[in-house]
């Protein structure tokens, strides 16, 4: 018998703060959530999750919402922060102290970095966070570690190259930590401006092979996952910075002609322009399976975090 995991009332704020075997336990749940997924379930009864979305969203608040349903619970929330008494001056503080007396769980999305970390510090009950600034996105790396597990079958053993907008991007960021408990070797792909911020660099380096280029060309016949990103326009704290590095790389088939036969592309969504309509319908394409994945990652968590999976 190993040790024994626990999961309930835990707060989901950073990857960090979880090991390599509850992550594995979480997405062992998650592959036991497909089949209750597809039928429904009454596991939540009676609880009820607040999403509180101060940043825009389609997949990360629909499936929180959609997972909830699914598992019999219900929800309450807003997606547009403009319409909550934050608009009045209220603090986020305040906000999550109002909410926790209406609901057992929160999911919160904030365009500040911390601001996850600061409302598990006021919450009594536990807060998920769905994106806090350009810092992390932890309910997101799971769903790409499910993803590319149940892709590629294993983890372990795989080259996986992260593109894109790897300074602002949050996914990576988590995506990247999670992916350094495992034995991968990473390829970092960007604009020299949008380099992997320093301080996970160091944290992954001491783990795992790291290289890092601006070529993507060189290295697309090598790995066997790549993750694409979108330039984070809305992060930029200078709009010129932006036009310097928009359409930096564009995923087509004429880029991909030299990847392996197995290769499979992921990608967080939304997308702009960086991977083309034409790779959608090749074998290459897992970013919608991705969409659904997050269905179920989602599942598990909340029923972790809820007690429910005893
Ligand atoms: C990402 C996010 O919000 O960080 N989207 C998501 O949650 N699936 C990626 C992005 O906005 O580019």
């Amino acid at each position: 018998m190993g040790v024994k995991l626990e999961f309930e009332g835990r707060d989901i704020i950073s990857i960090k703060d979880f090991s390599r075997e509850e992550i594995d336990y979480i997405l062992k749940v998650a592959k036991g959530m497909e089949s209750v997924a597809a039928k429904g379930s009454d596991m939540l009864k009676g609880k009820i999750l607040a999403t509180l979305f101060f940043e825009p969203s389609t997949r990360t608040r629909l499936s929180f919402e959609a997972a909830m349903h699914k598992l019999g619970g219900s929800t309450i929330g807003f997606a547009e922060a403009e319409i909550a008494s934050v608009r009045k001056g209220e603090n986020l503080a305040d906000t999550v102290r109002t909410v926790e007396s209406y609901v057992d769980v929160i999911a919160l999305r904030h365009p500040l970095e911390g601001a996850a970390r600061l409302a598990a510090e006021f919450a009594k009950i536990p807060i998920l966070n769905g994106g806090s600034g350009a810092e992390e996105h932890p309910t997101q790396d799971l769903l790409d570690l499910y993803t590319i597990m149940k892709e590629r079958g294993k983890l372990n053993g795989l080259k996986i190259a992260f593109v894109g907008d790897l300074r602002y991007g949050r996914t990576v960021h988590s995506l990247a930590y999670a992916l350094s408990l495992y034995n991968i070797e990473l390829y970092l792909v960007s604009p020299e401006s949008l380099k992997m911020r320093r301080e996970v660099l160091q944290t992954i380096k001491e783990r795992i092979p790291v290289s890092e280029t601006t070529n993507l060309e060189k290295i697309i016949p090598l790995v066997d996952v790549l993750y694409v990103t979108r330039i984070q326009k809305e992060r930029f704290p200078d709009p010129a910075e932006y036009i310097k590095v928009k359409g930096s790389y564009k995923i087509d088939m004429k880029t991909l002609s030299n990847a392996k036969k197995d290769l499979i592309i992921l990608h967080p969504l939304p997308r702009v322009d960086e991977i083309a309509a034409e790779v959608d319908n090749t074998p290459y394409a897992r970013y919608f399976q991705q969409v659904w994945n997050g269905i179920v990652v989602r599942m598990a968590l909340l029923a972790l975090i809820l007690g429910a999976t005893k």
